[in-house]
């Protein structure tokens, strides 16, 4: 079988590259840089053994728009991020899952686990968590909140994520 694909993907500035840079070198870059397409290779543990995955961290800039469009199509998995700071990265969140969904000829039973990431910055949330558990229940898709810059919840999204693969 060919190596899994996950892909990360969301709005630009949400914080897709630090949250993979966060999980395979447990670092966090406070700079920002937008990403064009960067993928890497690791391994991770699925149905009770290690395989070789490859992490897609896409773009979220308008312009990058037709390298992720690729992407949306060719992933086996989602991690799907939005920033609890920032309403209109939710949005753009449940417009990307509607997007992977029809990519997937309509399958609603990707992999895909949903990330409310900086969530070290509460004191500026605009996204309720309830609004986003709702979501979550509504379409079956595990949530996670996390922070690319503490580290919280990070490894256990990816994880998450691993185990969404092994059940479907
Ligand atoms: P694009 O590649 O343009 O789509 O952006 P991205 O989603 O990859 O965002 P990136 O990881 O580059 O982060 C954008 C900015 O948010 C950077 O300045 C990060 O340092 C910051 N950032 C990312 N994650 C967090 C977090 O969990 N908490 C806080 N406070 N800042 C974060
Ligand atoms: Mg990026």
């Amino acid at each position: 079988k060919r190596r899994l694909t996950v892909c990360v993907v969301g709005s630009g500035g949400v914080g897709k590259s630090s949250l993979t840079v966060r999980y395979l070198n447990n670092h966090f870059p406070e700079f920002y840089d937008p990403t064009v397409e960067e993928s890497y290779i690791t391994q991770m543990e699925y149905g009770f053994d290690a395989h070789d995955v490859e992490i897609v961290d896409t773009a979220g800039q308008e312009e990058f728009m037709l390298f992720r469009d690729t992407a949306l199509a060719q992933g086996d998995a989602y991690l799907a991020l939005f920033a609890i700071n920032s309403v209109s990265s939710w949005y753009s969140l449940q417009e990307l899952r509607d997007k992977i969904v029809r990519e997937h000829e309509d399958e609603e039973n990707i992999p895909m686990v949903i990330v409310a990431n900086k969530s070290d910055l509460e004191a500026y949330r605009q996204v309720e968590f309830g609004e986003v558990s709702e979501y979550c229940r509504s379409i079956k898709c595990p949530l996670v909140e996390a922070s690319a810059k503490t580290g919280l919840n990070v490894t256990e999204g990816f994880r998450m994520l691993m185990d969404r693969v092994s059940e479907i």
